[in-house]
């Protein structure tokens, strides 16, 4: 989000309320502002550790049927359809209409003909046969969208976010962490690409600085608002749905995050 005019996603949001910040994203979307945050390729911090780590997100289950993945405020699309590709069944859901129309455009294109920025750049690594990608408009907050999740379950086994947290007001912060924790399955696991690291949470918006509040959210339970730069409390809080698996410096990340960006893998209790 940092390559745009200086401040003009911070302008767009600065007068709206919890209420109207939904329509503030569809409105940029309708007018063709989504160059203020598209990187323009997926996230290679995720693409890296599904190589290094099969283990940890194996996309197939022991009897043989596909993992389900999900991205919240998925944007162009570029996350959920590397993780078709990865061989998950991925979702991908957008408060905007033309957001999902366009992922679905982007979609199509990268199922027949994908690109080489959704792999890893390792020898030896073997594509496996892709999953599905459907994309779902919605609100992450409300639960009516989940009917288009196939199966009485709905949850998923793999949750992935960059982006998404960020560009939420910070008293948005702790019902993002109740909806990750319902949408993932016990023992599933939720990846976090965290950014922005490099900027002070007392800032302004959007993106919002994360620092400290993966941790206070995740780990602590807590409202993750997070005013000045504490090392991390143990967690302590029954409220906490999940224990921090991993957390590293990516060899790979966005230039946006400054090389601050960390991947952290947070499992679902
Ligand atoms: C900063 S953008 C990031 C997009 C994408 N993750 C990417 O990296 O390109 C945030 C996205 O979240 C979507 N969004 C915002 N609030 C949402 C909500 N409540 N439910 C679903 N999507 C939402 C916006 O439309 C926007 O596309």
């Amino acid at each position: 989000m940092a390559a745009e005019p200086p401040g003009r996603l911070i302008s767009h949001f600065q007068t709206k309320s919890v209420e109207q910040q939904g329509n503030g994203w569809s409105e940029l979307w309708d007018n063709g502002e989504n160059d203020l945050w598209d990187r323009g390729f997926p996230s290679p911090p995720m693409i890296d550790l599904m190589a290094d780590r099969p283990d940890l997100l194996n996309p197939t289950n022991p009897d043989g049927s596909r993992k389900r993945a999900f991205v919240a405020g998925c944007g162009r699309g570029y996350d959920p359809v590397m993780l078709a590709l990865h061989g998950f069944d991925a979702w991908g859901l957008e408060i905007s209409e033309t957001a999902v129309e366009t992922a679905q455009g982007y979609a199509a294109g990268q199922l027949k003909e994908p690109s080489s920025d959704n792999f890893p750049k390792v020898d030896g690594w073997s594509r496996p046969e892709a999953g599905s990608v459907a994309f779902v408009q919605g609100d992450f907050f409300k639960r009516d969208w989940e009917k288009a999740i196939p199966g009485d379950d709905k949850r998923f086994d793999v949750i992935y976010d960059y982006t998404f947290l960020c560009a939420l007001l910070p008293s948005m912060r702790r019902d993002w962490a109740t909806r990750m924790a319902q949408l993932l399955r016990p023992g599933g696991l939720l990846v976090c690409l965290e950014f922005p690291l490099w900027k002070s949470p007392k800032e302004l918006g959007p993106p919002w600085g994360l620092k400290g509040v993966y941790w206070d959210l995740l780990a602590c339970g807590g409202d993750g608002i997070v005013e000045d730069d504490r090392e991390e409390p143990a967690p302590s809080s029954p409220q906490a749905h999940f224990v921090r698996e991993l957390r590293f410096n990516p060899a790979r990340s966005y230039k946006q995050g400054r090389g601050e960006d960390m991947l952290s893998v947070w499992r679902r209790q």
